[in-house]
């Protein structure tokens, strides 16, 4: 067999395609498992998600190959939902791409901007489809660390001017994983300013615009002044309505980039089923009924979880937004040595460095699960936090 080519040599190895051949593992070994580590919760999507669904797939004409169009129904709901959520405008055909989920589209859209010797500056720790799209497509990562200091925003004044000067793609995600981080508008003015000033594309990831708590509301890129003429804005149904498998997401913005991902999916894709699509359509339209009902249950678990991780012996902030808490870890306790002992004891977290070097020194826990799960999982964690010092 020929060697793997360099860019498949250099990836990092996925943070979590080794957990599941742990999780069943502990569980043939009879351990308890509680697992917090993926954000996926187990909750109903929307019941016109599912009667959509349930009609769709007696429809023959959506079991055709949806190519790069996909369901007019879909860009339409799209459309609809961007408006009446954030006030901003987008052609169906022209300005909007389904995805297969949006990290496929996070990862592509690389593939239309980085030649080799190009960067792409991205959060670390960050979502890793950012850093597998650059490497894959022969761009360079340029990885900015997020700091607790500045509020885990990236300053792109802090980027070394040659690294600027080659960077095409700028990739934000706020709200934030894993960090939970949100963006004041004034900082996404100013990075909006930036990219326009250096000719870089800002890949705005707002996967968890509609995850947020105490009345906050996360804004769309396109909500700041001149956006548009930079930004390709990346959505997700999976985490506002808990559609994580069914693969369903999309990107807005100007025709030119839209038109760019579109073109590299064309070669790669061929949409995704049409019946999901019908679904997400049905579920963007119930967004304000869903949303508000839906955050009511993650709200629960987010204040069971802060209680009760503070309470065994960890800090940790009030997330505003997402469905994560960020928590440090002592000094000369590295992150993954943390998690792997915790996973002995049943509790499957993140390693903050499986985010990148630049999250040692962090673990995550998705608050998926029930309050009471989560206060067992909190107890066995200060546990093993305790061990250390013994
Ligand atoms: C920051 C961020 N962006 C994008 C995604 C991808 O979501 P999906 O591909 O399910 O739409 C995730 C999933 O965890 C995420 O955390």
């Amino acid at each position: 067999m020929p060697p793997y080519n360099e860019r498949i040599t250099n990836l990092p190895p996925y943070p979590l395609a080794h957990i599941p051949r742990k999780k069943r593992e502990l569980i043939a070994r009879g351990v308890d498992l509680i697992d917090l580590g993926a954000g996926d919760a187990i909750l109903p999507p929307p019941e016109a998600a599912l009667e959509r669904m349930e009609r769709a797939i007696r429809e023959p004409a959506m079991g055709r190959y949806g190519f790069e169009l996909g369901l007019m129904e879909y860009r339409e709901a799209i459309v609809r939902f961007m408006k009446k959520r954030f006030g901003v405008t987008f052609d169906p055909l022209t300005e909007v791409v389904p995805l297969i989920g949006s990290k496929e589209g996070l990862a592509h859209l690389a593939f239309a901007y980085l030649d080799r010797g190009d960067y792409a500056i991205m959060p670390e720790p960050g979502y890793n489809a950012y850093m597998g799209g650059t490497i894959l497509s022969n761009g360079t990562p340029y990885r900015y660390e997020l700091r607790a200091d500045n509020n885990f925003l990236v300053d792109l004044d802090e980027v070394p001017s040659d690294v600027l000067a080659h960077t095409k793609i700028l990739y934000l995600n706020y709200p934030g994983n894993p960090t939970a981080a949100i963006a004041p508008l004034d900082y996404l003015e100013r990075v909006v300013k930036q990219c326009k000033e250096h000719d870089i594309v800002l890949v705005y990831d707002n996967a968890y615009s509609e995850v947020a708590y105490d009345g906050y509301v996360p804004p769309s890129i396109f909500e700041v002044e001149g956006a548009r003429d930079v930004a390709l804005e990346f959505h997700s149904m999976s985490k506002t309505f808990n559609m994580t498998g069914w693969r369903c997401g999309w990107a807005c913005g100007k025709p030119e980039l839209v038109h760019a991902l579109a073109t590299v999916k064309s070669f790669i894709d061929t949409g995704s089923f049409l019946a999901v699509q019908a679904a997400a359509a049905a579920a963007l339209d119930v967004h304000d009924e869903f949303v508000p009902k839906n955050m009511a249950i993650f709200t629960e678990r987010r204040d069971a979880a802060v209680a009760a991780f503070r309470e065994n012996g960890f800090t940790c902030d009030v997330p505003k937004a997402a469905m994560y808490l960020w928590i440090p870890l002592p000094a000369h306790i590295p992150s993954k040595v943390f998690a792997d002992k915790l996973m002995e004891e049943g509790v499957v977290v993140m390693a903050g460095a499986a985010f990148g070097q630049g999250g040692e020194g962090f673990f995550r826990i998705s608050f998926i699960t029930s309050p009471d799960r989560i206060r067992e999982a909190a107890k066995r964690a200060g546990r093993v936090l305790a061990s250390f010092n013994d």
